[in-house]
């Protein structure tokens, strides 16, 4: 195999946290290479979602490790700022798993070499990104057309760097053309460590329905820990899915956004306003510290989320959706729940109206 130079450092390690978060349990629930992992739901990545205050909040509330997002090896190699920076994350967030995507075995290799050294735990390959722009370029799940690829990005990443590398795959490209067996064969057989499986193909992109059936197949031929991705919504369905399908753990992406309750077990249609609100704010003030502006307008798709549950809320929550300025925002928010809390009562607050 070709052989690649040390990539040279232009990345500034200081701007990164170092170490590693204490484990909760004296016993892995298993290991992904020598990486021991406690938990068995972790927040899946999500691009422009899964940052560095979401993983935090998840990751205090149960989530086993943290994803980033992915980020383009093309601008990692490029030293992109905007793309260095999605790699930032807070100690307590560990076991940190950095995910990347390309299409070139040099250009990833190279790209996973530098940012190993700010220290992920973990490097992931995307190959389950349905967006036009990455699959039809050959990166994301682009690489399900092209496994002899994604074997060789994984050999080399294994080869040329320290970490255990993992993979995210879907179960196939074309809805009648499942390749899934192949790809974790090529995988397993190119040394990766661990793979997560989003049930569903890159035709289906987010319609349909994950299928579980699949995942449950892999957990059964693979050799290596396998989580499962798809639709998980509550607890009862996150238990259900573990139980079922025997993977060692699952991702929740879409449905962990303002309820990351679902990694603490608790049923979020359990706790109060006040409740709901602490980590809401408790969340807003994190972003609020980690970017520099603007973190009110990026923080709206969770404010949304956290407050979904109450009915009598939602055309307050509107309102405030539309406010432009950070200080109007945060004013009305407090208010607003407040009031909330005044009408409906502090601690059990009804969330539907009854017919
Ligand atoms: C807004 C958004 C961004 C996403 N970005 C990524 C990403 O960067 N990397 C990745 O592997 N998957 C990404 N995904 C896919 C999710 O990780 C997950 O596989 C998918 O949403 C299915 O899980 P869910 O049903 O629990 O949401 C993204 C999904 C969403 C909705």
């Amino acid at each position: 195999m070709q052989s690649y130079p040390k990539a040279k450092v232009l990345i500034d390690q200081n701007q990164f946290s170092l170490g590693s978060s204490e484990p909760r349990d004296s016993i892995p629930s298993f290991y992904v290479g020598n990486v021991p992992i406690y938990g068995r739901a972790t927040l899946s990545p999500m691009a422009g979602v899964s940052d560095s205050p979401h993983r935090s909040l998840a990751k205090d509330m149960g989530s086993a490790w943290s994803f980033t997002e992915f980020v383009s090896a093309e601008q990692i190699n490029l030293e992109n700022p905007k793309a260095i920076r999605l790699f930032h994350f807070k100690k307590e967030e560990n076991p940190v798993w950095f995910q990347i995507f390309g299409n070139s075995v040099e250009s990833i290799t190279i790209a996973a070499q530098r940012i190993e050294l700010l220290n992920p735990k973990v490097i992931d390959l995307n190959m389950g990104c349905s967006v036009q722009r990455v699959s039809q370029n050959g990166s994301g799940a682009g690489l399900l057309r092209n496994l002899p690829l994604a074997g060789k990005m994984i050999e080399s990443l294994c080869k040329f760097t320290s970490v255990p590398i993992t993979a995210k795959i879907r179960i196939g490209w074309y809805n009648d053309d499942l390749n899934y067996k192949e790809t974790i064969h090529v995988l397993q057989e190119s040394g990766v460590a661990a793979i997560s499986v989003h049930g569903r193909t890159k035709e289906m992109a987010y319609t349909g329905t994950a299928n579980w059936d699949a995942i449950a197949e892999i957990k059964d031929f693979a050799n290596v820990p396998i989580f499962g991705n798809g639709d998980i919504d509550s607890i009862g369905v996150l238990k259900q899915r573990l139980f079922d399908s025997k993977v060692d753990a699952v991702l929740i992406g879409r449905a962990a956004i303002g309820n990351p309750w679902l990694f603490s077990g608790i049923e979020k249609s359990s706790l109060t306003i006040s409740e709901i609100h602490n980590v809401a704010w408790r969340h807003y003030v994190s972003m609020k510290e980690f970017y520099e502006k603007d973190s009110f307008i990026l923080f709206k798709k969770y404010f949304t989320k956290y407050f979904d549950l109450f009915e009598d809320y939602k055309d307050e929550k509107d309102r405030i959706l539309r406010v432009r300025d950070e200080i109007e925002f945060e004013e009305s928010w407090l208010s607003s729940v407040e009031e909330y809390m005044n009408k409906f009562g502090l601690y059990y607050i009804k969330q539907k109206r009854p017919a």
